[in-house]
This record gives structure tokens, sequence and C-alpha cells, in this order.
């Protein structure tokens, strides 16, 4: 049903690029990753020491999601184009001037989990274990009909959110592997309602049934195992 997409497809990422008005040059003089992890410290009380975000989804992973993707939504709450009452006293010009954006979401983009534990050497120490074991991070497995959501996805999802829904390089469309197939479902409950902007929002989700969302949901957990 959406397969004209494909043809907008270059438009598309025109279009949606539009939000980030700063070259790449620019963001790299503003980007101080030691202010970012001091940011950090505060984000992590909801998101995790690690981005890995929390409470089965109520706080959304932020660990490696594109830097461009974290400025925009923070400036979408701070601007509350986005609503998000958690977040109210943190993202605003007081506790997060705009010049500090690009810190905290390069710091944030640059943290790399793993969906699996490693096999170790036998010269990893204890403690390094330690530390590579906290960043191990998966996706509980979602029940749902996992061969049709797979065919959704690809149908509809896959052209802007990429192959396995692990995103496109360079994109700041936001990757669906790996975040919290919870927060996902209330992502596109909001995006039915219009309650928070997608693109195409009213072919995509305004007569999209549980049982299917369910599915995609399904299929998305099995793309980080
Ligand atoms: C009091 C808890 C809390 C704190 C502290 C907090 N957040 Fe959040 N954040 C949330 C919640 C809840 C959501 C999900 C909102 C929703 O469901 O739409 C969220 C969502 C986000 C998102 C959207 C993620 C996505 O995938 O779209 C970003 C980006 C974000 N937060 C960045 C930050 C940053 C940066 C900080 C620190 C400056 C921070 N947050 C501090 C609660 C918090
Ligand atoms: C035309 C490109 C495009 C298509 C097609 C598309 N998306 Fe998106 N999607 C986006 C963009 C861009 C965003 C970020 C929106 C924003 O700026 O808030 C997004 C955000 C999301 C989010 C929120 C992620 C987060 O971390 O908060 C979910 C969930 C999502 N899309 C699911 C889907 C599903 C499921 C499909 C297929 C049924 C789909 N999208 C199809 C471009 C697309």
């Amino acid at each position: 049903m959406f397969k004209y997409l494909m043809f907008f497809g270059a438009f598309l990422f025109i279009s949606v690029g539009h939000a980030e008005d700063m070259t790449e040059e620019q963001m790299a003089a503003e980007i101080d990753l030691d202010l970012g992890e001091e940011i950090h410290e505060v984000c992590a009380g909801c998101h995790g020491e690690f981005g890995q975000g929390g409470k089965k989804g109520e706080y959304p992973r932020l660990a490696g999601l594109p830097a461009k993707y974290i400025m925009e939504q923070v400036k979408n709450f701070k601007s509350e184009k986005r609503k998000n009452m958690p977040m109210r006293p943190y993202a605003n010009d007081r506790e997060l001037p705009d010049e500090d954006i690009p810190s905290i979401a390069a710091y944030l983009s640059q943290i790399k989990l793993t969906s699996k534990m490693p096999e170790f050497d036998k010269n990893t120490t204890a403690y390094e274990k330690l530390l590579i074991a906290k960043k191990v991070f998966n996706i509980a497995r979602v029940d749902g009909d996992i061969e049709s959501g797979k065919e959704m996805y690809v149908d509809d999802c896959k052209l802007c959110h990429g192959k396995n829904g692990k995103g496109k390089k360079g994109s700041e469309t936001p990757p669906l592997s790996g975040q919290y197939t919870e927060y996902m479902t209330r992502q596109i409950q909001h995006f039915a309602t219009g309650e928070r902007w997608h693109e195409y929002a009213e072919d995509l989700f305004e007569d999209m049934e549980p049982e299917e969302i369910q599915a995609i949901m399904a299929y998305l957990s099995t793309t980080d195992d």
C-alpha cells in the first residue's frame, strides 16, 4: 500500500532533514564530550547510567541514537512541539541551553551497547567483564506474528527506518531495533492521534489494528538478538 514512497524517497530525506539547520562543521565545533558527560548525570536519573532507558520503556533508550535525532527531539521537548511532562523541568533554556544540546546529543550517540555477552579471552579481567556486562542490553521478545510483522515492516517502514530496523547510516531517522517495544507502541498510539508528529501518520498509523502493531513489535524484538 505504501509502494509509492519508494519514488519519493530521495525527496523525503531532504524534507525530514529540515529540523537541523547547523552544518556538520558547526556541530563538531560545538561538541564537548566532557560537558555532555556532565549533563548526562541528570538524564541518567531516568534514562539510565548508559542511556539504556528503563522501567520497561517508560524511559526510552537513548544510547546510540543518531545525534541529530536526539538534538531534534530535545528541541521539540523544549518548544513543546513534542509534549513530555517528565522532562519539562530539564528540557528548558535554564537547565539545558541550546548551545549545550550538541554535546549531550553527541555524548549519548557515541555510547555503544552490545546485545550479547561477548566471548572473553583469558586476559580479560573480572573488572573489565563487569563493565562489559553492564552494557549488554537486549530487548525482550514480544508475542505476535513475527512473519506478518516483518512483511508490514518491509512494505511500510524499512524505506526510512532501514533494514531490520537498524536505521540508516547518515540518516537522522531513529533506528527501531534495540528500542523498548512498550515505548514504541506508545509512540505509535501518539502518532495515530496526532499527539506526536510522524511523516504520513494518517496513512501509516491511523487504521493500524492492535494486532498489527503487536506483530511489528514481535518482529522488531527479534532484530537485536
Ligand atoms: C524525569 C525523567 C527524565 C529525565 C531526567 C530525562 N528524561 Fe528524557 N524522557 C523521559 C520520558 C518519560 C521520555 C519518553 C516520553 C514519551 O513517552 O514520549 C523521554 C524521552 C526522551 C527522548 C526521546 C527519545 C526518542 O527515542 O524519541 C530524548 C532524546 C530524551 N528523553 C533526552 C533526554 C536528555 C538529553 C535528558 C537530560 C538532559 C533527559 N532526557 C532527561 C524522561 C526523562
Ligand atoms: C517517510 C519515512 C518514514 C516511514 C515510512 C516510517 N517512519 Fe517512523 N519515523 C520517521 C521519522 C523521521 C521519525 C522521527 C519523527 C520525529 O521527528 O519525531 C520516526 C519515528 C518513529 C518512531 C519513534 C521512535 C522513537 O525513538 O521515538 C516509531 C516507533 C516509528 N517511527 C515507527 C514506524 C513504523 C512502525 C513504520 C511503518 C509502519 C514507520 N515508522 C514508517 C520516518 C519514517
